[in-house]
């Protein structure tokens, strides 16, 4: 199977350290199908991504921290399928540990393994792109969201299935049994399923009318070719109001979190924008533009420009030059960025702001302040420096992220 092939292949790859800097250029391509069918996803073809650890904000947890704290890329391997009507996306990462989250009480010291796939509202500009870390302020995101959360089904409000009917009782449960797993899988709470549209951290909203169609669902494969793996699907309709994905290249996102590791919210393992369509040569020029080439820049006069003009504010490659509140840590940056996204950043940083830490309990680290309505970012515009130096400084940030699993 191909997973296997790929695993060994990335851990022999991942060991000689390939010049990656540039190499995020995946396009996934769906299959287009009928219906989405077992045989459907067999033939589909399958794309290898790579995910960062998010690292803009610092936790304020030392366990979930130190559990944290060397974390390396994480591969995924993503197939998709489209029908007239829908598009499926099937993600497999490898989990050596199975986490899931009990019941609903049990939240705050319990964490679930879990990923989201992300879906830019309007795409068709791809150097105009949400902030990756769930979208921004007038750039909106449409995330799906699936969290290993056993389900619960509450008739005696004791929140587990499993303590509610004693299932080695054959003789006298029997058909009834059947009858309460029906009513469990049509009443359980499967509370961290969820559709969401937002405009960055902490200003997510939950869709939860009818307004639109998905389906998501995770399941854990052990000894899967002698290694354990998650396989999440996400199913959503081509149109709905929030996003209409039509024959032109759009781009989504993944993340996944590790609950082994405590891992939740802004802690966790986040790709670049990807780009997806069935027309590869219109797919390559949309990839372009998101991530335009730099072959020709000079990476080490770019760090000089960085270290200059970034270092007083932004931490980056393990260096604590500045305090964690002062502004996103860069040590991940390259990974799950952009090169359009990275220049947008540095020659107008109010097209997109990063929300930043609790303004309440920072406020003297507030990262942008309100203009009328608008968020104005503290960071200033660097759009006096040449093209060329933009250009440089954008192809060291592109090498700012860890290596290998
Ligand atoms: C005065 C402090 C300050 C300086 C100097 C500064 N920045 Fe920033 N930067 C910020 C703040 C605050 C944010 C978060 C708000 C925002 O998104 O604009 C930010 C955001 C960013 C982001 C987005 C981060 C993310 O996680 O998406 C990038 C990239 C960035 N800066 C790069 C740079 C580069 C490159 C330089 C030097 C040329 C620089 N910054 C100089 C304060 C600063």
């Amino acid at each position: 199977m191909n997973l296997l092939n790929k695993i060994i292949k990335t851990t022999m790859v991942s060991s000689l350290v390939t010049l990656s800097a540039f190499a995020s250029n995946v396009i996934i391509e769906p299959l287009k199908v009928e219906t989405i069918t077992l045989e459907a996803w067999d033939k589909a073809k399958e794309f290898e991504i790579t995910l960062y650890p998010q690292t803009t904000v610092k936790f304020n947890d030392k366990k979930a921290n130190e559990l944290n704290k060397d974390l390396k890329t994480k591969t995924a391997y993503i197939k998709a399928l489209q029908t007239n009507s829908e598009i499926s996306f099937k993600v497999v990462w490898e989990d050596k540990t199975k986490t899931i989250q009990k019941g609903v009480a049990n939240r705050q010291n319990s964490f679930a393994d879990g990923f989201a796939i992300q879906f830019a509202s309007n795409y068709e500009d791809a150097t105009k792109l949400p902030y990756i870390g769930m979208g921004s302020k007038n750039r909106p995101v449409v995330v799906y969201l699936q969290k290993a959360v056993e389900q619960h089904f509450e008739p005696n409000g004791k929140e587990e299935i499993s303590t509610q009917v004693n299932r080695n009782n054959t003789y006298a449960f029997n058909d009834s049994l059947k009858q309460f797993d029906k009513k469990v899988e049509a009443l359980a709470i499967k509370d961290y399923q969820r559709a969401f549209i937002s405009e960055g951290f902490r200003s997510m909203t939950q869709i939860k009318d009818n307004s639109t169609f998905f389906n998501a669902k995770m399941q854990y494969k052990e000894n899967f070719f002698s290694s354990n793996i998650w396989e999440g699907e996400i199913t959503r309709v081509l149109k709905d109001e929030y996003l209409k994905i039509s024959s032109k290249p759009f781009p989504i996102a993944i993340a996944i979190w590790d609950g082994e590791k405590m891992q939740r919210d802004g802690l966790k393992h986040l790709s670049s924008w990807i780009t997806v369509s069935t027309n590869q040569q219109e797919a390559t020029k949309y990839q372009q533009s998101m991530d335009s080439s730099l072959l020709n820049a000079n990476i080490k006069n770019g760090e000089n420009l960085v270290k200059t003009n970034c270092a007083s504010c932004h931490n980056y490659k393990d260096e604590n030059n500045a305090n964690k509140y002062m502004a996103p840590n860069l040590s991940n940056i390259g990974g799950y960025s952009t090169t359009s996204y990275l220049q947008e950043s540095i020659l107008e940083p109010s097209a997109v702001v990063v929300p930043g830490y609790n303004r309440n309990a920072h406020k003297n680290y507030e990262w942008y302040y309100l203009d009328g309505k608008n968020r104005v970012s503290t960071m200033p515009s660097f759009s006096y420096l040449s093209n060329k130096e933009i250009e440089d400084m954008v192809a060291y940030l592109k090498t700012l992220k860890v290596q290998g699993e």
